[in-house]
Parts: structure tokens; sequence; C-alpha cells
């Protein structure tokens, strides 16, 4: 993971730096650190903590020049201490380099680098590529830009670099592999570099995506130059950012969790915008359209994902199978890419992810495409790596999402997930008509319908003062609620440290039950539909156990209502859409518990947004 981000221009390179940092904190928020060269000196400020003790750590010193690289890191190789803190340098002092990624051969460099007696300071994989740079560079007699170009022929693994030297205190040079990059060009000749565009949109909105194994090399004032790794000039392809900057602003809110959960009814219908006509009877699925006669025939659609897009793919899964009668499996990127899975050029892989940078979502699409099956992606980041590997794909459109806990992202996933079963229900004639309308007229009311289920805000407030103190929760749910429960254990778990499982409600039996008494809340989607009365009973089991019962209903029920210790109601909507407005009450209980118990709901303690490592 590690956010980078660097500057070369006529500006002070610091507070862009730090500015651009923060913005990058949900990559990683292990230690951070910036490198500027002013009147020839290089000079290094790094620090254990966040970006904000790096500023305050810097506030009395003179943090000058107009060049300068920023690192915030996610630690993977070493502990997050001073020393182990981005950026490194070269022993003599003269260039300094910022990594996201991880160099699985450091150990063999290492051994080789001190053999010929380099002193490594640090016990991160990251120095071992500045050292080597360095001894190349002596070496050849080549200049460091050449001696990075030559250094990553001999290095394996996953990397976005930016490196600097204070001979050369005009230029830096960048690359990439597997790690995301990307090179804003601003109007006076300066270039801002960083992991995504969101440190560069208020300074450019002209960027450049690197390639794998793609070389930039950037002089102030002169054209941005890209090279292969193996020194063939190429054409930079020079895109325009739509992103706006107000979009990552808190706008108001405390948190950026709190925004991000409150503006779903907004997101939701940037999802559907232009893709749903319920008038007409129509779902346009632009990205895709040539691929879904594909994937009406295919074999099976495999759609993996990590994280709550993995739930997200299971919400997919029940709508798939049950409107367009196609099969799907659903499966962790990270267990896929490794057990041999039997693939055909008749599987569709559909990657699921809010980043488009997840590493191991990324390597199972890699493994899909080398056995020749067609490959696509449902990504929120615009021109993220996944989306740029795959055959084809739709954007959610949900805008950034900064909090690192996933909430409007995941509504967006499984509102685009319904688009697509809709559509290839209906291209493939398994829905009525009838029906077919009747879903979309239904889908078209459900940014309001989540507008109604977030003024439940203030009783869930209440219901979590009184949870707030739990040590274990229980989210159970039935069908495509079942990942409502998952995801719901997921939010509680990751932002409050609570522990906290999502179960089937009717599997509670073979386990879970056993932990039920008096102090253990447990939270079930209970709305009407075709299992409402199986999950009545299951709540009957709980009581029976004296469990606490927090149920999410549909309005005006009144059977969960007298065995519930809380109801929270939501708008009846369809069976299949539930989850888009079951999740809500969860998401805003785990917030408000997270809130009460002191944790830092936007950078939850050992977690990064952007999963870059595997
Ligand atoms: C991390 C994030 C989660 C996210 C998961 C997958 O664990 O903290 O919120 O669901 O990665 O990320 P992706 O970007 O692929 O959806």
């Amino acid at each position: 993971m590690c956010g980078i981000v660097a500057y070369i221009g006529k500006k002070d390179a610091f507070p862009i730096i730090i500015k651009g940092l923060k913005r990058l904190e949900y990559r990683g928020y292990d230690s951070a650190g910036v490198a500027l060269i002013d009147n020839g000196q290089l000079n290094i400020y790094k620090c254990a903590g966040k970006v904000a003790n790096l500023e305050a750590f810097i506030s009395e010193k003179n943090a000058e020049g107009t060049i300068g690289i920023g690192h915030t890191r996610w630690a993977t190789h070493g502990p997050p201490t001073d020393v182990n803190a981005h950026p490194h340098v070269s022993m003599d002092g003269s260039l300094a380099l910022i990594h996201n990624g991880i160099i699985e051969n450091y150990d063999s460099l290492k051994q080789e680098l001190i053999k010929q007696g380099y002193v490594f300071k640090s016990e991160t994989d990251t120095e071992v590529l500045v050292h080597l740079v360095d001894n190349i560079s002596k070496k050849e007699k080549v200049w460091f830009g050449e001696a990075l170009r030559m250094a990553l022929s001999h290095v394996v693994g996953a990397y976005a670099i930016v490196a600097i030297s204070k001979d050369f205190p005009n230029q830096m040079v960048a690359a990439r592999k597997s790690s995301p990059l990307v090179v804003g060009i601003g109007e006076d000749g300066d270039f801002y570099l960083a992991s995504d565009a969101t440190p560069i949109v208020e300074y450019t909105k002209q960027v450049v995506y690197l390639e794998d194994e793609e070389i930039a090399v950037i002089k102030f004032g002169e054209e941005l130059k890209l090279f292969s790794i193996n020194d063939e000039e190429k054409r930079p392809y020079i895109q325009q950012l739509e992103m706006e900057l107000e979009a990552l602003e808190k706008g108001g809110y405390e948190h950026f969790m709190l925004k991000e959960i409150h503006e779903q009814p907004r997101s939701i219908q940037d999802c559907l915008r232009g893709r749903l006509n319920a008038q007409e009877g129509r779902v346009t699925l632009g990205g895709i359209k040539d691929y879904e006669q594909k994937m009406i025939q295919a074999n099976r659609l495999i759609l993996v994902a990590c994280g709550t897009s993995w739930h997200a793919a299971l919400v997919g899964e029940y709508l798939i199978e049950d409107l367009a009668r196609i099969n799907v499996e659903v499966e962790y990127a990270s267990e896929f890419r490794y057990r041999n899975p039997i693939l055909s050029e008749n599987d569709v892989v559909i990657a699921i992810s809010q980043s488009g940078e997840t590493a191991d979502t990324m390597a199972a699409l890699e493994l899909a495409k080398s056995k020749g099956a067609t490959i696509l992606g449902i990504c929120n980041v615009v021109g993220s790596s996944i989306s740029r590997i795959t055959d084809a794909g739709s954007y959610t459109h949900a805008g950034p999402e900064i909090g690192v806990a996933s909430t409007k992202a995941f509504t967006a996933q499984v509102t685009l997930l319904t688009l697509v079963a809709l559509s290839l229900a209906h291209k493939k004639g398994s829905i009525s008509e009838t029906d077919f309308r009747i879903l979309l007229t239904e889908l078209e009311a459900i940014p309001e319908k989540v507008k109604k289920v977030l003024e439940t805000n203030a009783k869930i407030e209440q219901i979590a003062l009184e949870y707030k103190d739990a040590t274990n929760a229980l989210y159970l749910g039935r069908g495509s609620s079942f990942p409502v429960a998952l995801e719901g254990a997921l939010k509680l778990k990751e932002i409050s440290y609570i522990h906290a499982e999502g179960y089937p409600a009717a599997e509670m039996k073979h386990g879970p039950i056993a932990l039920i008494d008096e102090n253990m809340p447990v939270f079930v989607i209970a709305t009407k539909g075709n299992s409402y009365e199986k999950v009545v009973s299951n709540i009957q089991e709980v009581k029976a156990r004296k469990g606490k019962i927090i149920a999410i209903v549909t309005e005006g029920d009144t059977q969960v209502r007298e065995m519930a210790d809380h109801v929270i109601e939501i708008p009846e909507t369809n069976e299949i859409l539930v989850p888009l407005l079951a999740t809500i009450p969860f998401q805003l209980l785990s917030y408000h518990i997270a809130v009460m118990r002191n944790c830092n709901v936007d950078q939850p303690r050992n977690l990064a947004k952007s999963v870059t490592v595997e």
C-alpha cells in the first residue's frame, strides 16, 4: 500500500506534498516522510505516525525547496519506526527514494550489496533499491535515472518509485510495476506525481497514468518523457481528470465515513444515471454491452474480489442466478489466484473493486486472462489498474471514497450488479416483461428510500449507546441478506474493534448459538419476503437463550417488533433490492459505536484502503 506524492516546479514543494499525503493517508498511516532539495542540499524529514506528526515535526524547521518527494507508509518489512519511514537515502546522502510495493527478492539483493560494503540502516525492502541504484550508478558511471532503469531489471516484485538526487536538482525519475502512479502535468512546466489523482486534482486536470514497467523522466519546464524498462521511448497518453475537488473534502461532516454514508442516495442515483430508464423499460450498460451475449452463454461468471467488494459480489451472485439464471461463482481473489482454478475461454471473470488496485484481484484477473477467459471489471476509481487491464467494464460512479471502511462504494457495487442481472435477464428472456418493468421502477425508487433509511440515524445512535461496550456481536441474514450480515459484522469489527461475525441465520444453530447469552447483541435482517417466517423462528431461538435482538424490519411490521429488543424500519421494496436498504442501518450503527468508543473512524488501526500488496 503506502501513498506517494512528489512535486517539481517553481512553487514551494513542501505544502503541496503534505496536503497530498493527507489525501493519500487512506493508503497507510504508519509513518510519513519527505525529502526536499534546497540550494544543492538534500534534506530528509521523517518520523513514525501520521502525516500530522510529520507536519508538527517539521514545523520548526525550514522545509524549503521546489522539488521534493513524500511518502505515507503502511508497514510491510520492518515495524513503523522513524528509521523505517521513507524516503530512504544513499550512503553518500545524494539520492533519495520513495516506494510503494514489495521487493520480493530484497534479501538476495541485500546480501549482495552488503558484500560490496553497503550498510543498511532500516529493515525495509526499499532501502535495497536506493543502494542498488547508487551501486549501478557508480559502477556503470551513469546518472541516477539510467541507474534506476537498469536496477529495475534486477528487481522482482511490485513498485511505484520516485527518486531525486541533489546532483540533478532539476529532475526526478519515477517508475511503476503493479503499484499505481499518476503524473499531473501543470501549466507552468511543473509536475505532480501521486499514487492516485486526489493530490493532483486541485492543480491540474491533465494526467498520465504510468503503465507497468514504464519509467518517467521529469524535468521542470520540459515535456514529460516516458521509457520502457528496455529504454524504448514511449508517447505519453494524456487524460483529462473528471474528479472535482469538493468531492475530496468533508463538506461539514465530522468524518468522511459519515459523509459517505449520507451521500448514498446520490451515489446510487449516479450509478443508475443514463443506465436505467424505467419508463421505457430499458437498462443500458454501455461499458459491457458488447460482452453481454458472451456472459449469457458463458459456462460460469466468476466474480473475484476482496473485503467489502467480496460481499457485494455475493449479493451479485444471488441476483444474477435468480434473475438471469446464469451460473455464478464468487471467489476471494487471494484464494482463486493460488489454487490452479479450472478456467477456459467460455468463462467470464469479473473483478469487483472499489480502488481498482487491489493486488490479489489484479493477479486473479491476470491469471484468468492467461487461461483465455474474458475479464471484466466493476471499479469505482476511474483509470485504475483493473479498469485498464480488463477487456471491458463498468464504473460504479460512487465518487471518491476516503473513509477506509467502505460504505457508498458497496451500495454502488450492489446497484451496478443489480443492473447487470436485470440487463442479462432481459436479454436472455429469463424474466417476464412485466416483472422486469416492476423491478426497474422499484430500483429507480431506491435512492429516495435510502433517504428515508438515513432518517433512522437518531434511533440508531440510541441503539449504539446501548451496545457500545459489547465484546461480541452476531449478524444474521438469509438469502441476499446473508452478505449484508457479513458486511454489517465487518463494518463493526474494522472500525470499533468489537469482535463480530456474520452468519446465514439458519447456520446459527450449528455453532454460534453456543455463544448466545444476555450480553450478546444479535443483529438480524428480518424484512418481509420468502424467508421471513424462518428468520422469525431464528429470532425465537435467540430470545429463548436471552440474547438481545436488534432487527431490521419492513415498515409496519408488528410480528418481529413484539419479540425484538429494538427494531429499525426500512421502506418496503422488492426482496432482491433489500440489501441496498438494509446495509445502511448497519453502517450507521458501526459508525456511532466507533465514535462512542473513541476509535479513529476514518483510519482504523492496521488497515489501509487500497491494498496493493498480497
Ligand atoms: C481493503 C479496504 C476494504 C476493501 C478491500 C478491497 O481491505 O479496507 O474497504 O473492501 O480492501 O478493496 P477494493 O478496492 O478492491 O474494493
